[in-house]
Parts: C-alpha cells; structure tokens; sequence
C-alpha cells in the first residue's frame, strides 16, 4: 500500500482511479469532495455533466466505468455512488470501497488509485482487500483478481495498516469459510490456529481427543463421536494488556461439517453446512487483528471443532450426556449439535478467567426464519453487555438485530428425564431457545450471543461481496474491543 499525495493525481498512469459522487441535491450548492472535483476539473467537467445526464449513476454502490478518460493518464475511470450526504458512515465507505474494488477486480490490475471522499480511510483500504477477493480459489480461471497493493491519496500510516490488517482478516474468515469440509477439519482448523498465532503473536493451545476426555467435555465428544476426524479444542490467548485487566472471551461454532448426525439433513440443506465453522473462523480472524493491532486488551478465543457425522458410534436421540459443567443434556435432535459443542466450549472460558463473553454460532435456521438472511439474532444475560456489542455493530454498519430473552423460553428446553434437552418444544422461537440453552452454561457471566446463521453465508453475493462467506463481524469483535481497551 502507498500513498500519494493530490498533486500527483493528474500524472498518475494508473490502471483505474476510483472517485466518490453524490447525487445533484435539489437544492443548494453541489458540492463535490475534493478528490472528485479535482478529477471533475482535469476531464473538463466531466463528471458532473454526466451525472447530470445520468449517465454516472449515484445511489449508493453503483459503479459507473469511464475508459481512457481524456486529461488523465489513467486508464479508466470508476465512480462509485454514494447516495446522499446525511447518509454517510464508516459501513458505506467499506462497502463503497469493497464494491469498486470487486467491479475492478474482473482482470488483474496492479496500480489501483483509490481517490474516495469518504472516512475513515481503514474502512477504504479493507473494503479494498475483501471487495476484491472472491471465493473462486479452486477455479482455474478465476473470476476475482485480488487488489493487494491499492494506492491512497493522503494516505495515514496507521489508518493504512489498521485497513490492511482487517481486510486480511476478514478475508481469513473468508477463505477458511469457503473451503471444503475435506480440507478443513478439526485438526486441519487447529493447525491453522497454531499458525497463526506464530506469526501474529499469540499463544495457543490444541486439546486434542484424550485431553477432552480428560477433561470432561462429554458434551463437545458426543457430537464428535460420529466421525473419524477427531475433535480438537482450541485456545488462543493475546495477552495487550495489564494481567490484572478484565478478560473478554471470544467463543466460537467450529462445526466442520454438519450432515445433521442421525437427525439427517435433507441434501439441499446439507451442501452449505461447510460454513458451520463460521463461528470459529471468525474468532480466529479477529484474534489475529487483535494481536497484529496490538491492540492493549486481554483476549482469549476458544474454539470447539468437530463434524457432525452419521455412524454406527453417532450419537443417539435419547443419549443422555452430562456436560462439563455438571448439567444432564438429553439429546432431541442430533442436528442441534452447535449448542453441544459451544456448551463444554463456555464452561472452558469461564474457567480460564473471561469475565464477559462473547459467542458466535451459525446455531439455527429458526434465526433466518425471523431476520432473513443479512441479519444476525443477538441474545443476551446483560444488557449493557449487550449495547457494547450493538454500538460497536452500529459503528462498523454490520446488521444485528436483538431477540428478547423472557424467562418463559427456558421452561421449553426442560426434559422429564435430564436437567435439558438440546432442542425446545416445536421449532417456534428456535433461536432463542437455544441462546436460553446456551445461557445455562455461561455460569452468570454477562454475555451477548451472535446468531450468524443468516449473514455469515450467502448463496448469491452482492454488489461488494462475492457469493460465498463473508467474514461478517470481524470488524464488530475488533470494534468492540478497541472501544473497551
Ligand atoms: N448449522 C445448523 C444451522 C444453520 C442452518 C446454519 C442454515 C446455517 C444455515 C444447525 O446446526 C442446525 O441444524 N440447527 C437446527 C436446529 C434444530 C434441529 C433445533 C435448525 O436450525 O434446524
Ligand atoms: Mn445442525
Ligand atoms: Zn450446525
């Protein structure tokens, strides 16, 4: 990444330079920002005669391209729509940026100026790495060519890094996300844990299946039990911070693969069930911006990995496990494995000194059912816990959206024969019937419970995202944690 300053614009032999524009507003002086004017300046007035013409589209993410742009030496020109003025926040400008960047990303292109007027700059340059980036790694031709060296008008050093940092991040999440079950598992996963938290500079630690045992997960090791890639337990410390400071634990989902186990999935619902990592791969994400941002807090990230799979050893409708924090689960429905796992995974954090929780679980259907696909369900035991985490979501322009918690929901998920059973009665309110399973297992400690079933794949992609995984909440657990550091 390199910046440059607003001089050197007109002499610039760049492959494409991205501006911003707003719509002509009724009334009122039109005010273009200062990189756009001076592009609108250099063509002549270009830009604003074919806005005016509407041939330069302005609502917001609309990419318009203009080849060999006379009085520049560019070779292409992309404006990007930002909608109107009053509607500007940090979530625009990453998906602004993230939509030219894909619009670009169609061939390789190396000397990419991004010439927005939008803030903060961070945003523009991870919108950069994630717009850009597709799930096409296995294609022999690829349809993406990622954008890695972006240039930046005025660039800030920090901001630059800390764009740089996310956008990789993210595109982690991405990518672990997207692979196939064959080539992520549970000790494929750790291993990449183990990584990187080598080169970011974080300690991590692998249970593997006899340390489970060991200690006591039977919870976690029932779901595991169907399958022959074994489970693994994974705990990650960045310590920034003061050892007498409060910890944050980040707890994630890390289903490799979810077949459903004896409560089989249809096909149709099983092809994307490699996305049931979605939770861990998001935890891992965030723990290598935490540590690269060296950002001063304390966090520990724990991961529970294992595949849910079909088997003469699978577990059983009617099992009954006792998990690790004493509690009998009588098992409904084997395809309610996500809540298993997490359960032995938070009495873990707990145990290990997080004071205030964080878990994140592509866990049910029934969230999708009730926000649709862009939305994750938010569930909590404290609610000023939980405005912490809404405002950071606000802040970074991800869509979270919170489920009440009423005392009812918890008398669904009792059993006549053990203290729960894993699923509620009938599949209405089955989001939060499983936060009210999880809460039993948070042993008091304020909580937020991020249901990102719905936004953490998308079948279709959009304007600034390629189809695939998106690497949603990152952004908001980095957020989050900087605001409380
Ligand atoms: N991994 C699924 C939830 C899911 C569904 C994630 C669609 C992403 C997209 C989870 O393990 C599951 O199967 N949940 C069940 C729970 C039910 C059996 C109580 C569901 O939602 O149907
Ligand atoms: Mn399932
Ligand atoms: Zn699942």
């Amino acid at each position: 990444m390199t910046s440059i300053l607003p001089a050197e614009i007109p002499k610039l032999a760049a492959d494409a330079i991205v501006i911003s524009v707003h719509p002509k507003p009724d009334e009122g002086e039109w005010l273009l920002g200062p990189n756009a004017e001076q592009i609108n300046q250099l063509t002549g007035g270009l830009v604003k005669r074919l806005i005016e013409e509407s041939e330069i589209v302005t609502s917001p993410l609309s990419c318009t391209r203009i080849l060999e742009p006379a009085g520049l030496r560019a070779k292409s020109l992309l404006v990007v729509g930002l909608g109107k003025p009053s509607e500007a926040s940090p979530g625009l400008a990453f998906r602004a940026a993230a939509a030219a960047a894909k619009a670009l990303a169609t061939k390789q292109r190396r000397r990419v100026l991004m010439a927005l007027d939008v803030e903060p700059q961070d945003e523009v340059v991870a919108g950069v790495f994630v717009g850009s980036t597709g799930q096409d790694l296995y294609r022999q031709q690829r349809k993406l060519f990622p954008i890695t060296a972006p240039l930046i008008v005025d660039g800030d050093p920090k901001a630059l890094e800390r764009g740089e940092v996310l956008g990789q991040a993210i595109n982690l999440t991405r990518r672990l996300v997207n692979a196939p079950p064959n080539e992520i598992f549970p000790a494929s996963f750790a291993d990449i844990c183990v990584e990187q938290g080598t080169t970011c500079g974080f300690d991590v630690e692998v249970w593997d299946r006899a340390r489970l045992e060991q200690e006591r997960c039977r919870s976690l090791l029932a779901v595991a039990q169907g399958s022959a890639n074994e489970p693994r337990l994974v705990i990650m410390c960045y310590q920034g911070a003061p050892a007498d400071h409060a910890t944050i634990g980040l707890i994630g989902k890390g289903v490799t693969f979810d077949s459903g186990g004896l409560s089989l999935k249809p096909s149709e619902s099983m092809l994307d069930m490699k996305c049931d990592m979605a939770g861990a791969a998001t935890v891992l994400g965030a723990m290598t911006a935490l540590a690269r941002l060296q950002i001063p807090a304390n966090v520990i990230g724990l991961v529970g990995l294992v595949e849910n799979m079909v088997s003469s050893t699978s577990y059983r409708l009617g099992d009954i496990v006792v998990a690790r924090n004493g509690k009998t689960i009588e098992v409904h429905n084997t395809d309610a494995e996500g809540r298993m796992v997490l359960a032995d995974v938070l009495d873990v954090a707990r145990e290990r000194g997080a004071q205030r929780l964080i878990d994140l679980a592509t866990l049910t259907g029934a969230c999708m059912v009730a926000l649709g696909r862009n939305v994750a369900g938010g569930m909590t035991n404290d609610e000023s816990w939980y405005a912490d985490i809404a405002a950071a979501a606000r802040q970074c322009g991800e869509p979270l959206w919170q489920l009440p918690m009423f005392p009812e929901y918890s008398e669904q998920i009792r059993s006549a024969v053990a203290d729960i059973k894993n699923v509620g009665d009938g599949r209405w309110g089955g989001a939060i019937t499983a936060a009210k399973f999880l809460e039993e297992f948070v042993g008091g400690q304020p909580w937020v419970h991020l249901d990102i079933a719905g936004p953490a794949f998308s079948e279709k992609g959009s304007a600034w995202l390629d189809a695939g995984a998106s690497g949603c909440f990152v952004r908001t657990l980095v957020q989050a944690i900087e605001n409380q550091a």
